[in-house]
């Protein structure tokens, strides 16, 4: 029977020869989707210390100076695309206040941050949750998939009115937030022990900024900078990622103007796409006092060069619209690609860097991510700040590192309590503050 249903096809006969070898050819051009750690196939990493022209970078200013100049230019025409040199007119506008959220330990306000140019202007809706406190405190901003008021189980949210990614469980099929959704996110959010830290919560939902989806372009902040005539970027120019990186800046501009926390210590993170986009945020903006990327994958923490699980011609075929037209020339060619990951981590340094994975989320590739982290040691070691210390993947749920951080969580593809606990205690300590004990 085996024989029989090779001949048939031999397409079919390959992918069944690889699937017995823990690999599985994929419909489409994308090669086959490697799942197992032997069937990774060699590639080199490029140094981040070696210039364009070949020269060995030494000392921490002359990464500043060079070379850091030329790999963010390198990410931004190749990767993600540049974000605009034209500033928008902002404009931010407090729509709501309560200051007995959370049973009285918070304040929770939304804030609308109103971006205009002569094109048009896109209105992003902030929500913050900011602990009561006789002192600005330190934020953790990230971006939401779903709406604000899946974040916390609180009537009081606007309920999001912009495009959001369509949602079963939710029973969200036509793009609109609806009231069952409220709260439904609040172990990933984790809110009250956010605040019980001391953190104010700050957030917004990606659709705001650019609906996630091919027409998402003609909706959102991009095509407030379209030049005249243009109906598209050019391949150089900023995608989705890029539009939700530059509204995550423009959020840290209103908190710039908000005497209740401290914009000085602002913790940018996300989750899987909006992990990549809390990534190349805090590699643009160097207002962000360190960034989190949750489980963020290809394109974001993991490697590009090590073929495992979702790789770069996958990603582009899947969401073209997320990164820079460029970035398609390196579907199946990632030897190519003048850069890789390691080498975003290492443009967020000197800042503290977390980065996590779960077991069971193979697609977004933990020992790609890991080896990331560990790769951009290097780099922090030129500000006589130590990276990760381990050659190999740790054990399960052991947070490692030092300013970059890193830990393997037992699980899937999410974020959850134990997440938490380790980014609030790396940021505890980054910020120097007095570490708060978890709630059981
Ligand atoms: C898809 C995509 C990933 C992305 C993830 C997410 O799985 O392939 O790159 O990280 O969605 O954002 O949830």
């Amino acid at each position: 029977m085996w024989q029989r249903f090779l001949s048939a096809s031999s397409n079919i006969g390959v992918a069944l020869v690889l699937a017995v070898f823990g690999i599985n050819m994929a419909c489409g051009d994308e090669g086959p989707l490697v799942k197992e750690e032997s069937k990774v196939p060699p590639y080199t990493l490029p140094d981040p210390l070696i210039t364009n022209d070949g020269k060995r970078i030494t000392t921490a200013d002359e990464w500043r100076n060079i070379r850091w100049p030329e790999l963010m230019r390198l990410f931004e025409t190749e990767v993600y695309g540049r974000a605009p040199a034209e500033k928008p007119k902002l404009s931010f506008k407090k729509t709501s206040e309560d200051d007995g959220a959370l049973g009285g330990k918070a304040i929770r306000k939304e804030v609308t941050i109103d971006v205009s140019t002569k094109r048009g202007h896109v209105p992003l809706h902030l929500l913050l949750y900011v602990p009561k406190s006789k002192s600005p405190v330190p934020v953790m901003l990230g971006l939401n998939f779903h709406g604000n008021q899946v974040v916390c189980d609180d009537k009081g949210i606007a309920l999001a009115k912009c495009w959001i990614l369509n949602e079963d469980y939710l029973g969200i099929t036509d793009h609109r937030a609806n009231e069952k959704s409220r709260g439904s996110q609040t172990s990933n959010w984790q809110v009250e022990e956010v605040v019980k830290h001391g953190f104010a919560v700050a957030t917004m939902c990606c659709g705001d900024i650019e609906p996630d989806s091919p027409a998402g372009l003609s909706q959102g902040v991009r095509t407030l900078f379209l030049r005249d005539g243009r109906t598209e970027p050019d391949a150089d120019e900023w995608g989705a990622i890029g539009a939700w990186a530059w509204g995550l800046s423009r959020a840290l501009d209103y908190l710039e103007t908000d005497p209740q926390v401290n914009a000085k210590q602002v913790v940018v993170w996300g989750h899987s796409r909006l992990g990549k986009t809390a990534l190349w945020a805090a590699a643009t903006d160097p207002r962000f006092a360190i960034a989190i990327s949750n489980n963020s994958g290809c394109g974001g923490a993991a490697l590009s060069k090590r073929i495992f699980g979702e790789t770069v011609g996958r990603i582009n075929r899947a969401f073209p619209y997320w990164f820079c037209g460029n970035f398609h020339k390196y579907s199946q060619h990632e030897e190519i690609l003048p850069v890789d990951q390691h080498e975003l981590i290492a443009l967020i340094a000197p800042r503290p860097v977390y980065v996590a994975s779960a077991t069971n989320d193979l697609w977004a590739d933990p020992r790609g991510e890991f080896l990331s982290a560990k790769n951009a040691g290097p780099v922090y070691a030129l500000f006589g700040k130590r990276g990760i210390d381990a050659d190999d993947l740790p054990a399960p749920d052991r947070s490692i590192g030092d300013v970059i951080g890193y830990h393997l969580r037992t699980g899937n593809h999410e974020t959850t309590a134990f997440d938490w606990q380790q980014y609030l205690a790396f940021a505890e300590r980054h910020f120097s503050m007095t570490p708060v004990s978890a709630t059981k």
